[in-house]
């Protein structure tokens, strides 16, 4: 069965294609012809995922599922959250995300901060929420240079390194990303064997 994933990025492609396997074959948004710039406009997760889902299919007619994530401090009250990837500005780079949080973050005892993943599914006209996530701490530099994002700054409780300084092959088992997608790919096999 076809699946679009409602991204163009490569990355998350191969990666969910890797853990779901070939019993659905999945489709990135270029690949049905869709060049649109998604919007993004909820102020939730849940919101944005669900909004991108529901763009493709009312468009494309297909089973599609898309996704968003968020960095959620407390010390912030949830920000960057919903807008992790724009925090510091329309244009700005990862780097200049990771300068913003720190600044906000100078002097702040409470250093705790939750990664979280939302994947919208609509598969024969219903709609599905997985979520997965993974609670960290925010330190005050940055540390390693692998992943991607606010890597070099969040460790995961648990564990004494950064996302940026473990790798990708432990992050990609332990990341919320990783959660949620087990979640949405144990639904699709149960889905399947019915
Ligand atoms: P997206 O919804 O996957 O595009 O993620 C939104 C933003 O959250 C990204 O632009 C990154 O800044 C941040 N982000 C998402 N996932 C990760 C991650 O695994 N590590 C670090 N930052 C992330």
């Amino acid at each position: 069965m076809d699946l679009v994933f409602a991204t163009n990025n490569k990355h998350k492609l191969e990666e969910i294609t890797h853990i779901i396997g070939n019993q659905y074959h999945i489709i990135s948004l270029h690949e049905i012809g869709c060049f649109d710039e998604i919007p993004e406009t909820e102020e939730t997760l849940e919101g944005n995922a669900l909004l991108k889902a529901r763009y493709v299919h009312s468009r494309f007619h297909c089973h599609c599922f898309a996704d968003d994530t968020g960095l959620e401090i407390e010390a912030l009250n949830g920000e960057p959250g919903v807008y992790s990837a724009r925090y510091a500005g329309e244009q700005c780079s990862f780097e200049d995300n990771i300068v913003k949080v720190l600044q906000k973050m100078e002097g702040k005892t409470n250093r705790k901060a939750l990664f979280r993943t939302v994947i919208a599914l609509i598969i024969h006209e219903k709609e599905f929420l997985f979520e997965g996530s993974i609670k960290g701490t925010i330190i005050e530099n940055k540390k390693g240079i692998s992943g991607f994002g606010y890597d070099p700054i969040f460790i995961p409780v648990g564990y004494s390194e950064t996302f940026a300084e473990m790798g990708n092959d432990l992050k990609n088992q332990i990341s919320h990303r990783a959660l949620a997608t087990q979640k949405l790919t144990q639904f699709l096999q149960s889905a399947i064997s019915y």
